[in-house]
C-alpha cells in the first residue's frame, strides 16, 4: 500500500519554464487547451496569493472557448462551465476558504472529481487528502521582475500527455 502511494506520487516529468509576462501565460494556456488529454484531467495550481493562478485559468478557459466573464471562485469554492461546442464539463475550484470537510460531501465534490471533464484546482493543499491524484501540478512563483517561474510536474500518463 505504501509502495503504491509512493509510486502514485512519483513525478513522471518535471519541467521548469518562465512566463516573462501575461502574454506568455496566455501562450502556454493556448498550447495546453489544444491537448486532447484536457478532456479528462485534474490540474492543480499552487502558488502564493497573487501568484497568477486565476489569471492562468482565465486564459485557459478562454482558449477552450468559455465566453463571458470568468469569475474567481474564491467565495463560491467552485465555478462550473460547459463548453457549448463539445459539451465538455469544466470545474474551476478555489479551496482557499475550504475548512469544513463536511462540505466535501454536502456540496457533491466527491461526485464531481469522479466524473469526466476538466478540473482546475487553486489551493489544492487546503483540500488535502480529499483530492484524487493530480495529473498535472503547476507551481507558480513570482520573481523580482514580476515574471513567473513555473514548475510543471506530471504525475500520471495524462499529465505527461499534457506536456508533450
Ligand atoms: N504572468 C504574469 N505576469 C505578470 N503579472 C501577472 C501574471 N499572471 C498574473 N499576473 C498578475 O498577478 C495578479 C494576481 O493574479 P491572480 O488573481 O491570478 O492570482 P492568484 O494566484 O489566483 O491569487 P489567489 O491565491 O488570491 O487566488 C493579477 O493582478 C495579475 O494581473
Ligand atoms: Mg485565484
Amino acid at each position: 500500500m505504501i509502495v503504491q502511494m509512493i509510486a502514485d506520487r512519483h513525478p513522471l516529468i518535471v519541467k521548469n519554464i518562465v512566463w516573462q509576462d501575461e502574454y506568455e501565460t496566455e501562450s502556454f494556456a493556448q498550447m495546453l487547451a489544444q491537448q486532447p488529454a484536457m478532456g479528462s484531467a485534474l490540474i492543480e495550481l499552487q502558488g502564493d496569493l497573487g501568484a497568477g493562478k486565476t489569471t492562468f485559468v482565465r486564459h485557459l478557459l478562454g482558449a477552450l472557448g468559455v465566453e463571458g466573464r470568468i469569475k474567481s471562485p474564491t467565495y463560491a469554492v467552485v465555478e462550473p462551465y460547459t463548453l457549448a461546442v463539445s459539451g465538455l464539463n469544466i470545474w474551476h475550484f478555489d479551496f482557499y476558504r475550504f475548512n469544513d470537510p463536511r462540505e466535501w460531501e454536502e456540496a457533491g465534490f466527491r461526485d464531481i472529481f469522479a466524473s469526466p471533464g476538466l478540473k482546475l484546482v487553486e489551493w489544492p493543499e487546503k483540500a488535502g487528502a480529499y483530492l484524487p491524484q493530480t495529473d498535472l501540478l503547476i507551481h507558480i512563483e513570482v520573481l523580482a521582475n514580476e515574471s513567473r517561474s513555473i514548475i510543471l510536474t506530471a504525475h500520471t500518463d495524462t499529465g505527461v500527455e499534457l506536456l508533450t
